[in-house]
């Protein structure tokens, strides 16, 4: 079959060495925890291509953790290599591999996750997203709001065309795991495990994963089902945690009820405030049959054009 139009690094960037000494490195504060570890901001001296010191993000694996969670680390940065930089998608600038631990350091996003940037955007004592009837104060517009939602199904698309072929699969597309940097850009992170979407341990964790995060899938249930589409789903729980700015979905539901109730065909009614034409499109990435479900470049058309319109 022909080779899908995949934007694979130019051979100098997947031949470099990416390689930073250990002693370049400086970890400085622990700033959030990742899919397989924590994240700690720091700086780096000799960045392959940047002289003098950058502030980076640092992604380690504690020397304690599963091999498993090594291993998801190191794919994650073997498929980073590959990449050839995308706006919306979180940027490698050199790794630490030579002797544990492993150090995978990438661009340091300024505003950190998506979610926490939506619940800051109502202000300091708002506490209410667990309330989706409660329309939340917020100094974002709603034209800002579409522009986030566009970017993450940019980022989505362009790394969807690489799981064709490598069997990319990002284990948890939720608000927590995109990035805000500066002039409000939005940039997914957590997405690598260029593993084989068939291995059942990968399924299971995937399962626990979304579980945590009330991202319940219907195919999660279904042994059956290819991975490919639960980020189609995935991505309409973004949408809702974003129009809600920043409301936690299935509020006030248990987690074994939500996936029952799920297989019989309940979805998130739309809380007051959303938009109409917004809450169509979660709801067309919710369909049952994940080969109705748009795909990240329709979404991103569509969502672009929404934001146009919001002028
Ligand atoms: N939290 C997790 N990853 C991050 C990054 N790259 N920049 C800033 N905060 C982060």
């Amino acid at each position: 079959s022909p080779v899908p139009n995949v934007e694979y690094a130019p051979l100098d960037m997947r031949t470099r060495s990416w390689e930073v000494e250990r002693n370049d490195v400086k970890v400085e504060k622990i700033i959030g925890k990742g899919a397989f570890g924590q994240v700690a901001k720091g700086t780096a001296k000799n960045l392959p291509l940047r002289s003098g010191a950058t502030i980076v993000a640092i992604k380690m694996v504690k020397a304690n953790a599963p091999e498993s969670d090594k291993r998801d680390l190191k794919s994650e940065l073997e498929l980073m290599k590959t990449l050839k930089p995308h706006p919306n998608v979180i940027k490698l600038l050199g790794c630490v591999t030579e002797s544990e631990p492993l150090l995978v350091l990438v661009e340091y996003v300024l505003y950190g996750d998506l979610l926490g940037y939506l619940r800051k955007s109502r202000g300091l004592n708002d506490t209410y997203y667990k309330d989706p009837d409660i329309k939340p104060k917020t100094s974002l517009t709603s034209r800002q709001l579409m522009k986030f939602a566009w970017q993450i199904a940019d980022g989505m698309s362009y790394l969807s065309l690489r799981k064709a072929s490598l069997s990319v699969v990002h284990r948890d597309l939720a608000a927590r795991n995109v990035l805000v940097g500066e002039t409000e850009i939005c940039k997914i992170t957590d997405f690598g495990m260029a593993r084989d979407v068939q291995d059942e341990n990968i399924y299971e964790r995937k399962t626990k994963t979304t579980l945590q995060g009330r991202q319940l899938l219907t195919e999660a249930l279904d042994q059956d089902t290819k991975h490919v589409s639960l980020l189609e789903w995935s991505y309409g729980v973004v949408l809702y945690e974003i129009s809600t700015i920043g409301g936690s979905p299935y509020p006030r539901m248990e987690g074994r009820k939500i996936a029952t109730l799920l297989q019989q065909g309940y979805r998130m009614p739309k809380p007051e405030h959303v938009d109409n034409e917004l809450y169509q499109i979660m709801m067309n990435c919710w369909q049952s049959e994940p080969e109705t479900r748009p795909s990240f470049s329709d979404l991103t058309q569509q969502l672009k054009h929404m934001e146009n319109q919001h002028k």
